[in-house]
């Protein structure tokens, strides 16, 4: 049987599984080769059919277990294939190993806190979502009080709403009760604000110190102030702007000379010389009402973050702090 050879040739030959289903139905189909043959075998001299049936099985022995030997070795190659075209290249650029110290306003943070604890304070934290009182009453800012304009603040339907301060967190620290009281809080607040140096979430750092009797005063508050701001800036000058808050009296906005120009005026200082940097003041005695403290005094300060941040490292647009940016990202 010529045909035998040439089937067992082709199969070694053959290199894809669908060709070798093809060569499996032309020999052992309906009308196989090797189907015709054995129903031939009725026509066949008896003397020879033991033979010829012999010499058929053996050829269907061989095809069958040829056919199963490179059925396995083409799904191992396709196996292969697939697995090498899945392989992860391990060399490729990984943007999560980029070495980086931190993002910039973590390490603002990082800076300022260390100051403060360095000078006795201690970390304090405050909710996120706070009520009417913590956020205004309590701070001298009534209900219909036009100051609350100065922030614009994002309520819940319940009444409480995303703090646009962190002046809440003296609230909830004088209502503890126990003095003296000497504490930084850092953490995250919002307005609706959104423009190149407005962000709707910001972080801020408030400042509280309170003691018994008149024992803390402004100038307590002026010396720390401008020794943190040489710290944080290094040869600058300072000045304190009398101005309003309903929570101190009296208040004031903390200016550094620009560092950018040096106090000669430019584009960043509005050509006056002069940054703003931060609130203060003298704890107002309405707020030491609201809670309960009697014969104490107390200084309170509270700063921008992202203001701190785009000073020290000359960031022009608040908002590409949030954007997640590795190209600004790396460069910390
Ligand atoms: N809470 C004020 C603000 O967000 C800042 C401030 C804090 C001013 C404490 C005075 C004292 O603008």
């Amino acid at each position: 049987m010529k045909w035998v050879d040439e089937i067992l040739q082709e199969i070694k030959q053959c290199d894809q599984i669908k060709d070798l289903e093809s060569l499996r139905l032309r020999v052992f189909g309906k009308k196989g080769l090797l189907t015709n043959e054995f129903s031939n075998l009725k026509n066949i001299s008896d003397g020879d059919k033991k033979q010829v049936a012999k010499a058929l099985n053996d050829a269907k022995q061989s095809i069958e277990s040829l056919l199963t030997a490179k059925k396995s070795e083409l799904e191992e190659l396709v196996l292969n294939q697939k697995i090498e075209s899945q392989k992860i290249d391990v060399s490729l650029f990984n943007s999560t190993l980029l070495p980086t110290y931190g993002h910039p306003i973590n390490i603002t943070f990082d800076r300022i806190i260390d100051y403060f604890v360095g000078m006795d304070f201690s970390l304090k934290y405050g909710p996120l979502v706070e009520d009417d009182f913590h956020s205004f009453e309590a701070l001298n800012l009534p209900r219909f009080h036009p100051a609350r304009d100065m922030q614009d603040t994002f309520y819940f339907n319940d009444g409480m709403l995303l703090r646009p301060h962190t002046s809440p967190v003296q609230i909830r620290t004088m209502e503890e009760g126990r003095l003296p009281i000497r504490i930084i809080s850092p953490g995250a607040v919002f307005r609706r604000d959104y423009d190149m140096t407005h962000s709707p979430m910001f972080h801020q750092v408030e400042g509280l110190v309170v003691d018994k009797n008149r024992e803390v005063n402004f100038a307590n508050l002026k010396c720390i102030l401008e020794d943190f701001l040489t710290y944080m800036f290094g040869d600058i000058k300072i000045r304190f702007r009398s101005s309003f808050f309903p929570f101190t009296e009296p208040s004031a906005e903390v200016d550094i000379s620009c560092i950018f120009c040096k106090g000669l005026g430019c584009r960043v200082c509005s050509n006056t010389g002069w940054l703003e940097v931060l609130g203060c003041g003298v704890v107002d005695d309405n707020v030491f009402q609201a809670v309960g403290l009697k014969n104490v005094s107390g200084y309170a300060f509270g700063l921008g973050v992202e203001r701190f941040a785009m000073l020290s490292y000359g960031v022009n647009d608040l908002r590409s702090f949030f954007e997640t940016d590795l190209r600004l990202l790396e460069q910390f």
